[in-house]
């Protein structure tokens, strides 16, 4: 079991590498105003979704305790992100404050993730 839960949390980083790194790429664009939500923002904010259920999952199947209000500001701040990326993903421009708020807000989730014991 314990293979299985580091598997998911690899994908788990791997989906913050998607989305955090389509911010990250385009921050100079986002200071022209000409940013926009690529594919792989919104499919990294899925992978987390998916994978982060499925750790809250497994993490229970094998007794493990999870904190379950560290998920769930997790969760809330991730249904913000995800569902501002679904909305704006065929806008070829996105405006330069609600960029920055899902670079924002994912950022702010890395923390919570690490830093709330
Ligand atoms: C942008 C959104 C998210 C970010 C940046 C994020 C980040 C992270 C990071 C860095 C870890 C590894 C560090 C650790 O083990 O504490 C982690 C683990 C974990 N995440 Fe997430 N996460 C996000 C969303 C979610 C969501 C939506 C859920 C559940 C619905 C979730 C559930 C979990 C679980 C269960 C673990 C395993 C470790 C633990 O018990 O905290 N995550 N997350």
């Amino acid at each position: 079991m314990d293979v299985l839960i580091n598997v998911f949390v690899a994908l788990h980083i791997i989906g913050i590498a998607s989305l955090l790194g389509g911010f990250l790429t385009q921050m100079k664009a986002m200071g022209a105003g000409t940013a926009r939500f690529t594919p792989a923002m919104l499919h990294g904010a899925l992978v987390m979704l998916i994978t982060g259920v499925a750790l809250v999952g497994l993490n229970q199947a094998d007794d493990q305790t999870v904190n379950n209000i560290k998920i769930g500001v997790k969760l809330a701040v991730l249904v913000v992100i995800l569902g501002l990326v679904y909305v704006k993903r065929d806008e070829e421009k996105v405006d330069k404050g609600l960029f920055a708020a899902v670079g924002g807000l994912t950022t702010a989730n890395i923390f919570i993730a690490t830093l709330w014991t």
